[in-house]
């Protein structure tokens, strides 16, 4: 019996150079479980040299994409459609540090359609803050976040990374309970993999990918330490 699918999306956020890039390749191991996507979203500047070092098993992402879908006078912006062109197959979108900086829910909008059409596979995050939470309004929020991505086609790909704010970079988690409480309810809202993401590490990865409703993590500040991220990668299978 085959088993589920489990995805391991690196978010390496504004790190790296392209010494770190390629101690990072030479520490990959060549090939990873079957049952395990791996996918690595570095800046866009590194995307072509991990894309020429990383092993065939790796899948590239991106952390951002451009609300324009036609090339034009759009400065310091990149398109789907060039991410597809240099092998990106997955784009995070949504996520809080970008949400944080004043994007819109038209501007996700905008991005979820241009990933569409250019054919990658939307990484759409959403979580709660904490002050969100303590007054237990954690699900409502969520669901609100969600509802951009109700009208997306059934039979594409799309993956949602559920990211409590309050668990980001910080080495706080939630628990495993609330991890489960929550992936079931947004598993009840839609039929997508669901990764947890926030201070997913080697020591708790396990136990957060092996929640019930949980196809995954994104993993921040961990996958900088390719060791530790090949020890998630591990977990997952
Ligand atoms: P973290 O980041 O693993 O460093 O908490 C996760 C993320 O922001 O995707």
């Amino acid at each position: 019996m085959s088993k589920v699918l489990k995805y391991v999306i690196a978010n390496w956020k504004m790190h790296g150079r392209h010494v770190f890039v390629k101690d990072w390749c030479e520490q990959m191991p060549d090939h990873w479980s079957p049952n395990v996507k791996v996918v690595v979203a570095p800046p866009y500047a590194y995307i072509p040299a991990l894309k020429a070092l990383a092993s065939k098993a790796l899948s590239l992402g991106s952390q951002d994409v451009s609300i324009f879908k036609e090339d034009g006078a759009h400065t310091g912006d990149l398109s789907a459609a060039m991410l597809e062109d240099i092998g990106c197959e997955y784009v995070i979108i949504g996520h809080s540090e970008r949400r944080a900086l004043g994007e819109t829910d038209a501007q996700l909008k905008s991005k979820l359609e241009n990933v569409k059409v250019a054919g990658l596979t939307p990484v759409f995050c959403v979580g709660e803050s904490l002050q969100v939470r303590q007054g237990g309004r954690a699900w409502d929020f969520v669901a609100a976040q969600l509802e951009l991505i109700a009208d997306y086609p059934k039979d594409l790909p799309l993956i949602i990374a559920y990211e409590p704010i309050w668990a980001i970079g910080t080495g706080e988690t939630a628990s495993v309970e609330d991890v489960e409480h929550m992936h079931g309810l947004i598993l009840g809202r839609m039929s997508r993999p669901v990764l947890y993401g926030g201070s997913v590490k080697a020591s708790n990865a396990k136990e957060l990918m092996g929640a019930q409703g949980v196809s995954g993590a994104l993993v921040g500040g961990a996958s900088l330490k390719p060791l530790e991220f090949f020890t998630i990668v591990d977990a997952a299978s």
